[in-house]
């Protein structure tokens, strides 16, 4: 065996070439991809990535959501393991490097530890979590959260896709069911810790010329549903004195969405930001008044007090809004967590990793969500950050430089083994 080193160096064109070759499963228009969670486009990734890990020689474990371990075996094969990767699936017309990035450069990084027959104390494991996103469900990091044990029944009662489909009834499919939802936890004492690399999907790393972020905190969202019930009537018959417009309720709920974030979206304020991403109006047709609209409102902050207090405030001017336009109105809670800390050392260990080799970093908070927010909650996680061309990401614009992936994958790497072989 030879001697843990730095030294050890990645493949780039490996790592390149099958990052690539990902992307292409799902990709459509303008080079968009398309992989929604449980969609056959998704399976097919999973099952490439299956095959990879096979190639790599390693031992493959997967759990009844679907989640994928590729493990190494360190000298003692029974210590706790350090996990890294992220997810396969995106978004609707996302980009090629959102979550994909992390699982194939965590698996990059794990086959070269094999291959080198680097010393480890862990074991080390690649993995890939299903469905980090919410585009389809409205729920996300559903595999980590089934790990991190953090999935409650009453959580899933309003998860449905466009089509109605409910995220629980294809749980059930799977063997999981709200009274064995917990069986999914995985034993945090199996679990070192856990590193993901990432895109920014942000622009503070382009805008400061540096090409590796530490991320020392992830924000949580609160989402819920909005449905205004008005009355669908004639558009050409109803005056408009007369009418309940479900949609004209559910516009002004838009702006207001806006005009409330926009008061604390400064980093002092608690750097709240808040979405309607989502609508559907009934009947949808030219010549009918909209007799009811549903909505998402996603709302996220660094701190819980001002994302609580936002929150707040958008729901009692949607019950102002419902009053004064006498239409109907219903809240369905989809998902309430809090912004997450990670872990003091690893972002200490991070940040060394960085000087070790002479490269600029930024410490930074994270304002997208990622499978190490749940995976923070069971063991120390720690995240690395690239850089998004022009911040754009969640759309086909999403790039980001192969030497920066390359340079990701390569820290990635060298923090899997100082975590397997140092204290922590
Ligand atoms: C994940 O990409 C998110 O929505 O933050
Ligand atoms: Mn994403
Ligand atoms: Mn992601």
């Amino acid at each position: 065996m030879v001697l843990p080193t730095t030294a050890v160096t990645i493949n780039k064109r490996r790592l390149l070439r099958d990052l690539n070759a990902v992307s292409r499963i799902g990709i459509g228009d303008h080079g968009s991809v398309t992989r929604l969670v449980f969609s056959i486009k998704e399976l097919r990734s999973r099952q490439f990535l299956i095959h990879l890990i096979r190639q790599a020689g390693l031992q493959i474990h997967i759990d009844r959501i679907g989640n994928i371990f590729g493990r190494l075996n360190g000298v003692h094969a029974k210590a706790p393991a350090v996990l890294a990767g992220s997810h396969l699936d995106t978004v609707l017309h996302g980009g090629k490097f959102d979550g994909t990035m992390g699982v194939i450069g965590a698996l990059e990084a794990v086959r070269t530890l094999k291959e080198q027959k680097v010393a480890l104390r862990s074991p080390v494991e690649v993995v890939c979590f299903v469905g980090e996103e919410s585009s389809r469900f409205g729920y996300s990091t559903l595999g980590s959260s089934l790990v991190a044990g953090e999935v409650h029944g009453a959580d899933l009662s309003n998860a449905a896709d466009a089509q109605g489909t409910k995220l629980e009834d294809i749980l059930s499919s799977l063997g999981i069911y709200r009274s064995n939802l917990r069986s999914m936890r995985r034993d945090p004492t199996s679990i070192k810790a856990y590193l993901e690399l990432h895109i920014e999907q942000g622009p503070i790393l382009e805008a400061k010329k540096k090409p590796i972020g530490v991320v020392t905190s992830i924000a949580a969202p609160t989402r819920f549903r909005v449905i205004f019930t008005g009355q669908a009537d004639h558009s050409g018959t109803t005056p408009m004195e007369m009418r309940k417009d479900a949609l004209v309720a559910a516009s002004e709920l838009i702006v207001a969405v806006e005009k409330i974030c926009r008061r604390y979206s400064r980093m002092e304020k608690g750097r709240v930001v808040g979405t309607v991403g989502a609508m559907k109006i009934e009947p949808g047709v030219i010549n009918a008044i909209p007799g009811k609209a549903e909505l998402s409102v996603d709302i996220r902050s660094i701190t819980s007090p001002a994302k609580n207090r936002v929150v707040r405030l958008v729901q009692a001017k949607l019950r102002e809004i419902a009053r004064r336009r006498r239409v109907g109105m219903e809240i369905l809670p989809i998902r309430e967590e809090n912004p997450v800390p990670l872990d003091k050392r690893l972002v200490h260990l991070l940040k060394e990793c960085c000087e070790v080799k002479g490269i600029a970093y930024e410490v930074m908070p994270s304002g997208a969500g990622h499978d190490a927010m749940q995976m923070a909650k069971i063991t120390p996680s720690g995240m690395l950050f690239i850089p998004s061309r022009r911040g754009i990401s969640h759309s086909p614009l999403e790039w980001s430089d192969p030497e920066d992936i390359c340079l990701g994958t390569q820290l990635l790497l060298d923090a899997i083994v100082r975590v397997a072989n140092e204290k922590i």
